[in-house]
């Protein structure tokens, strides 16, 4: 059964184009990789399988709901990870995981769980300013999987982060995954995406341009058993950058 379901999801900003009609579908437990240049559309879309931002055009529904007309029946049932959005600066830890379980009833020893679970339980006290990079990373973490969401949105959750921490959240998002939870990743790390992804979907300039396993794309795209996801992924959207920089 699918989970995500989009079909012909569009989203202008004034006259540019940032997600041209895309459509596709993401089973439930499936590890869906949407990959893609900066600027592509990836964080966008996000944005709008969330009800953080209304389509121009086109339909999604994640877990059931409509993501324009049933926001707020799909709110509790998803979880979404942007880098550094919304922590309280001025609060530790445990208050910050605190304050979000109160909005979404749910227990205190839940809290305690999942700062053990990210590691931060030793630190949970202090406030979250003082957090390096990756300990405020793993807090975001913990916050949008408190409420046991059906359905994660990590937009480059292990961007900037220590090869140790980046491979903690990769073993976290395998072990989601075989509990049944879907996961909608971005990643700029194509062994990453290659590592986690049951299938990708390779965007550029708001079009998806390929969608199919890694191992289909290799041998769809590559030439020879060396290809890597990095090389389909150059090959597919790499014109485009040869162009801008050569324009300059
Ligand atoms: N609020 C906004 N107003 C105007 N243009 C925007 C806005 N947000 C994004 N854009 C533009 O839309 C396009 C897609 O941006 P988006 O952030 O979705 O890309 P992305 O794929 O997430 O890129 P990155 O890999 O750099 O995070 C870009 O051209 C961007 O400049
Ligand atoms: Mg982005």
């Amino acid at each position: 059964m699918e989970t995500i379901k989009v079909s012909n999801l569009t989203r202008d900003y004034d006259d540019l184009r940032a997600v041209d009609h895309i459509s596709f579908e993401v089973e439930t437990g499936e590890v869906f990789g949407f990959l893609g240049p900066n600027g592509a559309g990836k964080t966008t879309t996000i944005k709008m399988l969330t009800g953080q931002l209304r389509p121009t055009s086109g339909a999604a529904r994640v877990a059931g709901c409509d993501v324009v007309d049933e926001r707020q029946q799909l709110k509790p049932q998803i979880g979404v990870v942007f880098e550094h959005q919304n922590i309280y600066e001025r609060l530790s830890a445990r208050d910050n995981l605190l304050f979000a379980a109160r909005l979404y009833g749910v227990q205190k020893s839940r809290v305690e769980e999942m700062l053990k679970r990210v590691g931060l339980a030793d630190r949970a006290r202090e406030k979250a300013k003082n957090y390096s990079n990756g300990m405020k990373q793993r807090l975001l973490i913990a916050r949008a999987l408190l409420h046991e969401p059906r359905v994660i949105f990590l937009d480059e959750p292990t961007r900037g982060l220590d090869p140790n921490i980046a491979r903690g959240i990769r073993a976290f998002i395998e072990e989601l995954a075989q509990q049944g939870v879907t996961v909608f990743l971005t990643t700029h790390y194509m062994e990453e995406a290659d590592h986690l992804s049951d299938r990708v979907a390779i965007v550029d300039q708001g079009r998806i341009v390929a969608l199919d396993t890694p191992a289909r794309l290799k041998v769809a795209h590559g030439d020879g058993e060396e290809t890597t996801l990095e090389d389909v992924f150059v090959k597919l959207t790499g014109r485009n950058f040869a162009q801008q920089w050569g324009d300059e």
